[in-house]
């Protein structure tokens, strides 16, 4: 398959001779002079790796980077000899690498090779690190068991279905789980962000384009309606829906065709629809952000999914689940929370409600030792628990104590694998960019490898 690079620098003579050499080697190229014109190239392109200079006209490569990242392609910087700092800090920004001008062609080759590599793998373990998971969403407290009773039931139909609820609290995995449990099953789950994109790929993206539809629509593009043809379409955060596109979207809905942009004629689309939304759309309707027909047409069988403060021992069940999982998956041995800890995980606020949960045990798994303390566990909350707080004077003690072990993990980890910070980073099941953050905090000193 012909990987396709996008080149983003101000110098002709520069994106000239990366897209010669690149060619030459049976990648796919587009180029962009700015920042504003690789998003753009980006949208349409679907690059699989992106060359973005440091310094560009306007905003620089830390901005395209961070709008690439976001968008899940991976990134290598090229810099000047004035833009080391800057590169250096675009990789801890989460940059795969940099390259340092003048460029050699195949120093390049052998960059996009190992960054495609990395991202290949980190694919490939996120989609064997889910199935680990727990495949069904848990629960046992009435609230959630009423949310999933309306899910179960409304699984096998085609209604559509809005999901409610405050972030991480499951709404795609349940999104997921209805379309596991439909006669769709076999089809495709096309999830698609309204808040991850800017407003003019969001139509694209939706519909498809043809060849030439814009500056920058270099083929023709299947929208996420086709995608999900006999299957599922998750409209996440379609709260985020620019008001221009409302209308075409309710069309759509209604219609049940679709036009891909620059297209001429329609084609049909039969996608179930699954949307998804933190924020109250109702006044969003009354605030006239939001259009109260296709509010209707998507609304027409809510879910709320409840906060995990509001689900008692759902926490204390999700934790113990989750923390096993991970110290599986991390090779760690198994651990227990104490009395007081448990105590603790029903009382906590959870603004990021379950996935909040998630991420502690997982940092649990990996930095802790034994029986979990409630002092261990308030430290790492983002927000005190409701009242009868533990710690206090013994918080900077316990902080350190767990940067100890975290710097004790960092190094031993680094130092079996060479020194290979790809390499440990993956083992530890952190994000490169992750690794150096850590690294940079614990104030321990590496070379800049792999
Ligand atoms: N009931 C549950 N059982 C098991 N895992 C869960 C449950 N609810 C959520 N999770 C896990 O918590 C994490 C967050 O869930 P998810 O992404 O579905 O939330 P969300 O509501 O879509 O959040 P956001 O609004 O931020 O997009 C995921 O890793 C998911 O697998
Ligand atoms: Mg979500």
């Amino acid at each position: 398959m012909k990987r396709r690079i996008l080149i983003v620098d101000d110098e002709t003579g520069i994106r000239d001779s990366l897209s010669i050499g690149l060619e030459r080697e049976g990648c796919e190229v587009a180029e962009a002079p700015d920042a504003e014109g690789a998003l753009s190239v980006a949208g349409a392109f679907h690059p699989d790796l992106a060359l973005v200079d440091v310094r560009l006209p306007g905003r620089d490569g830390l901005w395209v980077l961070q709008h690439l990242r976001e968008a899940g392609v991976p990134v290598v910087m090229i810099s000047g000899n004035a833009t080391l700092r800057e590169a250096v800090e675009a990789v801890k920004q989460g940059a795969f690498d940099f390259l340092e001008k003048p460029l050699s062609i195949d120093k390049v080759l052998v960059t996009i090779h190992r960054a495609l590599d990395y991202e290949r793998i980190k694919t490939r373990v996120a989609i064997l690190s889910e199935k680990a998971g727990p495949a069904e969403p848990v629960g046992n407290s009435p609230v959630w068991s009423q949310a999933l009773d309306t899910a179960e039931r409304v699984a096998p139909t085609d209604a559509a279905v809005l999901l409610i609820g405050e972030s991480g609290t499951g709404k795609e995995l349940v999104a997921g789980w209805i379309h596991a449990h439909s006669a769709r099953a076999e089809g495709a789950f096309v999830p698609v962000n309204m808040a991850a994109m800017p407003e003019t790929l969001i139509e694209s993206e939706l519909f498809g384009h043809e060849k030439g539809a814009f500056t920058g629509a270099a083929a023709t593009r299947k929208g996420k309606f086709e995608l999900a043809a006999g299957g599922t379409l998750f409209l996440d955060e379609i709260g985020e829906l620019p008001v221009a596109l409302q209308p075409k979207l309710l069309r759509a809905l209604e219609s049940g065709e679709i036009q891909r942009l620059g297209g001429e004629g329609t084609r049909k689309t039969d996608a179930r629809i699954i949307a998804a939304t933190n924020r109250d759309l109702a006044a969003a309707v009354a605030a006239g952000k939001f259009r109260e027909d296709l509010f209707f047409r998507l609304n027409v069988i809510p879910i709320r999914l409840p906060p995990l403060r509001d689900r008692g021992d759902d926490a204390r069940l999700l934790a113990d689940i989750f923390l096993e999982n991970f110290c599986k998956r991390h090779r760690r041995p198994l651990m227990r929370w104490t009395p007081e800890a448990r105590d603790l995980l029903r009382r906590a606020r959870w603004p990021g409600n379950v996935r909040e949960l998630k991420n502690l045990c997982e940092r649990l798994a990996i930095l802790h030792e034994g029986d979990i303390p409630a002092a261990v566990v308030e430290d790492m909350l983002s927000f005190p628990a409701q009242s009868g707080t533990v710690g206090g004077a013994a918080e900077g003690e316990l902080r350190a104590k767990l940067d100890k072990v975290e710097a004790d993990i960092l190094r031993e980890t680094l130092a079996a694998c060479g020194g290979n910070h790809t390499t440990a980073a993956q083992r530890l099941g952190i994000s490169r960019s992750q690794l150096y953050r850590k690294l940079e905090r614990l104030g321990i000193k590496t070379e800049l490898t792999g």
